[in-house]
């Protein structure tokens, strides 16, 4: 996992037309779920700034913008944004990094494990500063991260899935100290492309904390998209909290 001087990191490299393709069953049934539970534990108003963080191709910018809220999307992914635009017309996607985050809003989003993804533990917790002030005071911040219990118990060590009648993807994952580390090589035709993708394990103790320290009260936590109450084999950790004045 060490980087060689001069390597891209993984998550500059990964994130183009073939990460879509391997998501692509990530679809508006679920993120519609996601955003109704935001609507209904926030109190989200119409006229309210949210920025959409790591959006990708801005699906949930799209759906947000189609319920009538003023959604920024922003993303380090020139490519995915581009690809977006294209699929749903006109949005106000930016490129960007999550580390930066310009302007000021009302409520940030990171959706979709679109966290952890430094090295250090200090790079990953600049997100949460960056966060912090870009928020105006009583603003929220939600992040849907992976839970580490549920992927130590459901880990499948290698899949190989059908794209297309050409395209075939194997992927290889393994937890490595205390991250989840997955190799991914797409065989298109005669080409073969390999990418990788590396998620430090936060659990829900680690994001508590983080928000803390950053100045959040934490106001909910909860294991999946319809909203059910975390529990220790969640599928996911959904955690809110609302900056300090
Ligand atoms: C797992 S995808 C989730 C995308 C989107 N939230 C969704 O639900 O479809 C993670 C996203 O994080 C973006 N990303 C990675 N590193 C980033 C960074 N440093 N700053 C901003 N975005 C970043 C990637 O380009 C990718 O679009």
């Amino acid at each position: 996992m060490n980087m060689q001087k001069n390597e891209i990191p993984w998550y500059e490299s990964w994130f183009d037309r073939n990460y879509l393709q391997l998501y692509q069953h990530r679809n508006s049934h679920e993120a519609n779920a996601q955003i109704d539970l935001i609507v209904r534990s926030v109190g989200l108003k119409k006229d309210q700034r949210i920025l959409d963080l790591a959006c990708g191709d801005g699906r949930y910018t799209h759906l947000l913008n189609s319920r009538g809220y003023r959604t920024v999307g922003l993303d380090l992914s020139r490519k995915l944004i581009d690809e977006g635009l294209n699929k749903y017309g006109p949005l106000n996607l930016v490129v960007g990094d999550m580390r930066a985050i310009p302007g000021t809003y009302d409520i940030i989003l990171s959706l979709f494990t679109s966290f952890g993804y430094f090295n250090e533990d200090s790079e990953n917790y600049r997100v949460f500063e960056s966060v912090k002030s870009s928020l105006v005071d009583g603003g929220w911040f939600w992040l849907d991260f992976l839970n580490p219990r549920f992927i130590e118990e459901n880990l499948v060590s290698e899949t190989v899935t059908e794209i297309s009648s050409t395209c075939q993807v194997i992927e290889r994952r393994q937890i490595v100290k205390n991250r989840i580390v997955k190799d991914i090589i797409f065989f298109d035709g005669s080409e073969e492309k390999r990418y990788r993708e590396s998620v430090r394990l936060y659990s829900r103790n680690e994001l508590e904390s983080m928000f803390t320290q950053a100045g959040f009260k934490t106001a909910g936590c909860f294991g999946d998209y319809q909203g059910n109450q975390w529990q220790e084999h969640a599928e996911r950790t959904i955690i809110y909290g609302k900056k300090r004045h």
